[in-house]
């Protein structure tokens, strides 16, 4: 007679373990650095003990109140309920790219549907377009202060970022005659980001100019993050491609910001139309198969943000600029705080003028342990540690923003007075 086995009795194979040595974890994970995540392991310490924390590290305008609006949420909807669940096309669907190449030449960037493609968010666009272009021998000119995903993924390619400063003192625009010594046979791209994470500037239009014409003499590419572009509070800044549209440039944007959608992971870029980039956009198309595709039922909102109703963009362009005069005005009251004023989107970087020896990670670290306010020490962004610049994401509502600002000024008279 045959016996059966029991399924309760799990088979057990004894393994002799040779070692009890952690599982190495590669190199490159010590380059790769991403402050704005990263600080938020001591506020949650800070909050174990008892502290109210108030996240100002993350450009979450959804956190803060803002909807997403409800045009787009029902085109999403729309979308999983006619069964738009699968994948799908590794670049986008055909609607969406339509959508992208008519909104980059509506402000007089000519691209064209076949080079655009839909990705999960600016960050992943960013991600595809660097691995596409440059390797390990190749340097990449990124801002300083930078949005760090740049460096993280520079870093993760063992490829070079090189920085070139932006100056408080004018705006923080970029120093374009100290960034055209930076370039070097192996330059490949220079990272513009405008409007700008984390100081919140926007560039004229003769820096704008000065930064193409480098990138064109010395055949660069220009990767311009325009992420904040609808959100100037004087209105939509236009794509620096716009003067020029035959330069090498490859512009990013997302539905994270201006349609207040980050969760969604829907973002997108558009390859201009030189023929120095075609072999870029094969390069990007190979890459973007690799991941298969980005969210399918999000790109389906994409076509009814962009040619819809965009009237929630003027409501919260409104709500940015009362924050921003908010933010200026009182951390400028704060003896010892010093802030340029921001023209776009959220963000401020205010300098506190640290005793020598003292660090901006210092600062924060302190700030938030006495008050539970959480900024993003300035040197996560590249900046040097002891010029003690912090970035403030306010989104905040503009009574909880005054309360805040209160409790920083309370703080820096106290540390600046004590160290
Ligand atoms: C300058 C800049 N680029 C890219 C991103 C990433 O945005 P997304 O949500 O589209 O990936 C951000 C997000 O804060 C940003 O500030």
């Amino acid at each position: 007679m045959m016996r059966t086995r029991d399924p309760t009795i799990r088979l057990t194979v004894a393994i002799t373990r040779s070692s009890s040595a952690p599982v190495p974890v590669a190199g490159r994970i010590h380059r790769f650095s991403y402050a704005i995540r990263n600080i938020v392991a001591e506020a949650k310490r800070v909050e174990a003990q008892g502290t109210r924390v108030r996240y100002l590290n993350i450009g979450d305008p959804v956190a803060f109140g803002f909807k997403t609006p409800a045009h787009l949420i029902a085109a999403v909807e729309r979308a999983m309920r006619d069964g738009h669940n699968g994948y799908g096309p590794s670049a986008g669907i055909a609607p969406a790219r339509e959508a992208v190449a008519e909104e980059f030449t509506s402000r007089g960037f000519p691209v064209s549907a076949d080079r655009v493609f839909i990705t999960a968010g600016t960050s992943e666009a960013i991600d595809l377009v660097l691995a596409a272009l440059v390797d390990e021998q190749s340097e990449v000119l990124v801002p300083m202060p930078t949005y760090p995903l740049y460096t993280a993924v520079l870093a993760k390619l063992g490829t070079r970022a090189r920085f070139y400063r932006c100056d408080p003192a004018r705006g923080w625009a970029p120093d374009v005659d100290e960034l055209r010594g930076l370039i070097t046979p192996s330059t490949r791209a220079i990272v513009v980001i405008d409007p700008n994470n984390p100081t919140g500037a926007s560039y004229s239009i003769a820096t704008r100019r000065a930064l193409l014409e480098i990138a064109e003499e010395h055949g660069l590419v220009v990767l311009a993050d325009e992420v904040y572009g609808d959100l100037g509070y004087d209105g939509p800044v236009p794509s620096i491609g716009s003067l020029d549209p035959d330069a090498a440039i490859i512009s990013f944007s997302s539905m994270s910001k201006a349609y207040l959608a980050p969760g969604w992971r829907t973002g997108w870029m558009g390859i201009g139309r030189s023929p120095r980039l075609n072999d870029a956009v094969a390069a990007v198309a190979k890459m973007a198969d690799g991941r298969l595709c980005s969210t399918l039922p999000m790109q389906y909102a994409v076509a009814d943000a962009l040619r819809g109703d965009r009237s929630h963009q003027i409501t919260f362009r409104a709500a940015l600029l009362e924050r921003a005069t908010i933010t200026a005005e009182r951390l400028n009251a704060i003896p010892g705080i010093s802030c340029v004023r921001p023209v776009a989107g959220f963000y401020a970087m205010p300098k506190v003028a640290l005793p020598p020896g003292r660090t901006d990670e210092e600062f924060v670290l302190a700030l938030l342990r006495a008050t539970g306010v959480l900024c993003v020490y300035g040197s996560g962004f590249g900046m040097p540690a002891g010029d003690g610049f912090m970035r403030i994401v306010f989104l905040a509502a503009p009574d909880d923003l005054r309360d805040i600002y209160q409790l920083v000024a309370d703080f820096t008279r106290d540390y600046l007075q004590r160290e």
